[in-house]
């Protein structure tokens, strides 16, 4: 095998699951090392739900970041039917809080105090498109009577498209998509819609960890899905299509609670992914289309520079 060589910009993570305290103070080095900045999701135990939670969050990380790395940590709150826009308002002029992150309440780790009625937070939703702060959402219903594989595609359905038509100035991403459904509905949505993309995802269909045993550490949520669905992910990645891209996702337990009766959602994966990544885009001929996915698209569809 020829060995190849290019420079990109520093890559920047769009979605990131830190964690706290002796678990953040570990993985932390893995983010920095590779990216330059990270959304940093609010799911912790409790969440991170007010500005006042973020301010101190981010002091937390700050703290971790080993000498002589640059890192910065891009803070979201926790969506509640109780937010209140006044405190958004507010984390936004001190420039602490760059999104929020809707949960849809029960639809994976630690949302419990998510979204129970999307009709209760149109209000919050209408004040966050007047001050242009993006929405990201965790985009799978959670009816016990839709089949898991489903949830994405109907989410498009019953929520993320009458919120759209209702609220078409609000910008929303949505996180970790996983079906060619959801490809699509970004490809036709207009500049307001965009999408993170995981690395697993790209790499892993469902095989992965329901055939020839069960693998707990392939098992995320939203789950992998079939093949078919991987490969739209792929074409949608590695054209170039600025509407996407990369969020890791990069979510770490224990090992204890992976191998488990009833294992946790969450693939740890901020240590190996941009070299996976790159095996990606070379499989697909697209290795000049790997800097905008992972560098360049993102700051854009978040205003940032
Ligand atoms: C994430 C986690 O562990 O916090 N798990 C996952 O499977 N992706 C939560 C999430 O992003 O859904
Ligand atoms: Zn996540």
């Amino acid at each position: 095998m020829s060995e190849k060589e290019f420079i990109i910009r520093k890559p920047d993570d769009w979605h990131l699951h830190l964690r706290d305290g002796e678990m953040l103070a570990s993985v932390i080095q893995h983010s920095a090392a590779n990216f330059e900045r990270a959304i940093i999701m609010p799911n912790l135990v409790p969440p991170v739900v007010t500005t006042d939670d973020a301010i101190a969050y981010k002091d937390r990380i700050n703290q971790v970041i080993p000498p002589g790395m640059s890192f910065q940590p891009l803070m979201t709150l926790y969506l509640t039917e109780a937010t209140k826009t006044s405190d958004i308002k507010q984390g936004v002029d001190l420039g602490v809080v760059t999104a929020l992150k809707l949960y849809p309440a029960g639809a994976t780790t630690n949302s419990e105090n998510g979204v129970k009625e999307f009709g209760n937070v149109y209000s919050i939703l209408e004040f966050m498109a007047e001050v242009d702060i993006p929405l990201l959402i965790h985009g799978e219903v959670t009816d016990p009577e839709i089949d898991i594989f489903d949830r994405e595609a109907v989410f498009i359905e019953r929520v993320l498209d009458p919120l759209r038509k209702r609220i078409p100035e609000l910008r929303i991403v949505m996180e970790h998509i996983t079906t060619k459904d959801a490809v699509d509905y970004v490809i036709q949505g207009g500049p307001n819609i965009a999408a993170t993309v995981t690395t697993h995802h790209l790499i892993i269909n469902r095989n992965a960890y329901l055939a020839g045993g069960i693998r707990p550490h392939y098992y995320c949520l939203p789950v992998a899905k079939r093949e078919t669905h991987r490969m739209a992910l792929r074409s949608a990645v590695c054209s170039g299509n600025e509407k996407f891209f990369l969020g890791t996702d990069s979510a770490p337990h224990l090992d204890g609670a992976k191998e488990n009766a009833c294992g946790c959602a969450g693939i740890y994966t901020s240590v190996n992914t941009l070299s996976c990544l790159a095996h990606v885009f070379e499989d697909e001929n697209a290795l000049d289309k790997l800097e905008g996915f992972v560098s360049v698209h993102g700051p854009s569809f978040y205003k940032q520079k």
